[in-house]
């Protein structure tokens, strides 16, 4: 399904742009001294913690001191919610910078987190698929207007953190168009394995047509409970395939997290003593020492290759597991 969507909307961009070549991104790139990381939160699975870890992981980086833009790409607007944020209450949402060609930055609200702002989403997004589709360059709506952002440095980021939707749709590919990075949360759970392969064929796609730099930044375990063999079985297989490619944390099944983002806040001004809090200050640290240019010098072919290798020979297979 997801290929179709690719040939469909790629095919078409290249007929209509043939000046752009083979449906290539057009020159916008971050500049080298903006250091602004940008990560893309993705996996087609629903409910494998995409909007927990989107803000929790933005909060633990903002309590760093580094400063922080959440993107809340999902009609469902969790992300913005969870962190307090009403879209709905708002002037402008993601949907106007999609749609209407709004200016990222004005779509930029404050959280109640020091160094956390967030862009946040509307359930009108669910239409913009569709007024978005015929136009020219729609992939790259976001990344146009992030970059320009960026680049032109209105607002500073260290870090911009979006927060995508189980589907593949245009907002999605927008946003992974975007992205230098692609974090994968995966709940220890045979079926979100099996879905990696699908997510890793995806991932190739939008690197040889939209985004050739994306790299995959991890795979997050999530929803990990120690207790249960099948979690500890899970986590070690994905540790065996998939190698350092997996963050060294897994994020532990904490019922606080969910709490929290019934009570709108992060972790830190919920339960700032719980597993939760640590486990997502851990994973923070993690995403800096990935991220920082020193830790993680550019390989492209090396990069190429690794999405090859986890395609091919090291996806899980169709083992049964002992439950
Ligand atoms: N580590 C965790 N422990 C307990 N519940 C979690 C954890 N991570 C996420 N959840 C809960 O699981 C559900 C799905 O998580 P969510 O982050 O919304 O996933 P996604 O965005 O991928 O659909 C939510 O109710 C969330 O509160
Ligand atoms: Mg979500």
């Amino acid at each position: 399904m997801f290929e179709s969507l690719f040939n469909r909307n790629t095919k078409e961009r290249v007929e209509s742009t043939p000046a752009e070549g083979m449906g290539m991104p057009p020159s916008s790139q971050v500049d080298a001294e903006s250091k602004t990381s940008i990560i893309a939160i993705a996996n087609q699975k629903g409910g494998c913690g995409k909007t927990t870890t989107c803000i929790n992981l933005s909060a633990a980086l903002a309590r760093m001191g580094l400063r922080i833009l959440m993107i809340d790409l999902d009609a469902q607007s969790q992300a913005s919610l969870g962190i307090g944020i009403d879209a709905d209450a708002m002037e402008y949402s993601i949907y106007d910078v999609m749609v209407n060609n709004l200016e990222l930055e004005r779509a930029v609200v404050p959280t109640d987190i020091g160094n956390l702002d967030i862009v946040p989403a509307s359930a009108m997004l669910t239409g913009a698929q569709l007024e978005i589709a015929n136009l020219l360059g729609r992939e790259w709506i976001l990344r146009t207007s992030l970059h320009k952002m960026i680049n032109t440095q209105t607002r500073k980021y260290d870090y911009v953190i979006m927060d995508c939707s189980p589907s593949l749709n245009l907002t999605t590919i927008n946003g992974l168009a975007s992205a230098q990075f692609i974090l994968i949360p995966a709940q220890t759970h045979y079926f979100s394995l099996e879905g990696m392969k699908e997510l890793f064929s995806t991932i190739k796609i939008v690197k040889e047509r939209l985004n050739p730099p994306l790299q995959i930044l991890g795979i997050l375990p999530t929803l990990y409970d120690i207790r249960t063999r099948i979690s500890r079985q899970i986590l070690g297989q994905m540790r065996n395939h998939f190698g350092d490619k997996v963050f060294k944390t897994a994020i532990h099944t904490n019922i606080k997290l969910v709490e929290a983002q019934v009570h709108k806040k992060s972790i830190y001004e919920f339960a700032p003593n719980s597993n939760g809090a640590r486990d997502y200050l851990a994973l923070s640290e993690e995403v800096v020492s990935r991220t920082c240019p020193e830790s993680n010098p550019v390989n492209q072919k090396e990069k190429a290759d690794e999405i090859e290798d986890l395609m091919q020979g090291r996806i899980l297979s169709k083992a049964s597991y002992d439950r």
